[in-house]
């Protein structure tokens, strides 16, 4: 039970139409200012004074992530449930929901634009990893341990990029089936996959951001280095739950926090890596459970990037 006053400044804050207008962006991800200044066409430090009154009364959270901020709905208490009855009333044909919903895929559509023109530049010589002084080794060796020795009927690799975990897991799956978006990286992992003899791993062209369900249903779905170019992992994980048998597993692996920016401006980035909490939470979000979580540090000490592997399942 709220007192009285803490009640009216929450109605008043959910009282105003952009306000209405944020929450119902926000029902469907989460998104940084900038995108919602797009998609609204308001100026950013009016659309950042509605997001503070939101995020004051409890009704949106923030999430500071090295020079961007994140917005998304707050999951429990009197303002996600006051938030969760106003979307649920509001008109899906309305005229201005509409244009909302219709410039927010636009805005979407161009994140993917621009990681896909990023990996059309570098898919010959891709080395960032490299470069990053990742423990490629060590993770690969995870991954494979982490189907212990079984062979899996459908293994999906979701932004499969060059092909690598297709190569990697070859033993793992009798069908492997890997997508993206970009027609380099696939041009790569194509000649990558035949020269290497695999043929039961093939890849696709595909946007995992609006995932095609027939290319499940999987025992395995594998997202190795890609959540971290989605400004929503937990909606990416959702919809890549959607592709899983019941029981089936996911294997992510991407970087723990960081500080990185310049992996933003100049290599497409758009999340500074995921933490625990974080994937705990999209997780039971999209219906799974964190079996698992392994880290594995820089091998070049405070300059690389952690990595970590986590191991999901559906237990209905
Ligand atoms: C860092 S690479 C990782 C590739 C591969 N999983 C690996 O670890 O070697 C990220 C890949 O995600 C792909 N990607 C990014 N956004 C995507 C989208 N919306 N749909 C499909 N693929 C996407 C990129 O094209 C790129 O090949």
């Amino acid at each position: 039970m709220a007192e009285l006053a803490e009640l009216v400044s929450v109605l008043k804050a959910a009282g105003e139409g952009t306000r209405v207008r944020l929450l119902a962006l926000l029902a469907d991800g989460a998104h940084s200012v900038k995108d919602l200044t797009e998609i609204l066409k308001q100026s950013q430090p009016r659309v950042s004074r509605h997001l503070k009154l939101l995020a004051d009364a409890g009704l949106v959270q923030r999430n500071a992530e090295g020079a961007w901020a994140y917005y998304s709905l707050t999951l429990d208490g009197d303002g996600a449930e006051l938030a969760q009855w106003l979307i649920g009333h509001l008109d899906p044909e309305d005229v201005e929901r509409r244009r909302d919903i219709e410039r927010q895929a636009a805005v979407r559509a161009s994140h993917t634009a621009q990681a896909t023109e990023y990996f059309a530049k570098v898919a010959s010589s891709w080395d960032l990893l490299k470069t990053l002084q990742v423990p490629e080794e060590a993770v690969e060796a995870a991954v494979v341990a982490a189907l212990g020795g079984r062979r899996v009927e459908t293994l999906v690799d979701l932004g499969t990029g060059t092909g690598r975990m297709l190569e990697v897991l070859a033993d793992s799956y009798k069908r492997g089936i890997g997508l993206d978006s970009s027609r380099e990286m696939l041009t790569v992992a194509r000649s990558r996959l035949s020269g290497a003899g695999i043929t039961h791993g093939q890849v696709r062209m595909g946007d995992i951001g609006d995932l095609d369900v027939a290319v499940g249903p999987a025992d395995v779905v594998v997202i190795h280095q890609v959540l971290h170019y989605f400004d929503d992992p937990g909606r990416m994980l959702a919809q890549a739950r959607r592709l899983l048998k019941p029981g089936g597993e996911m294997i992510i692996v991407d970087f723990a926090p960081h500080d990185l920016e310049f992996l933003r401006s100049e290599h497409a980035h758009r999340r500074l890596g995921l933490s625990p909490e974080q994937m705990s939470r999209w997780a039971a979000a999209a219906g799974l459970v964190v079996d698992a979580m392994q880290s594995f540090p820089s091998q070049s000490g405070q300059r690389g990037l952690t990595v970590c592997l986590w191991r999901l399942s559906d237990k209905t």
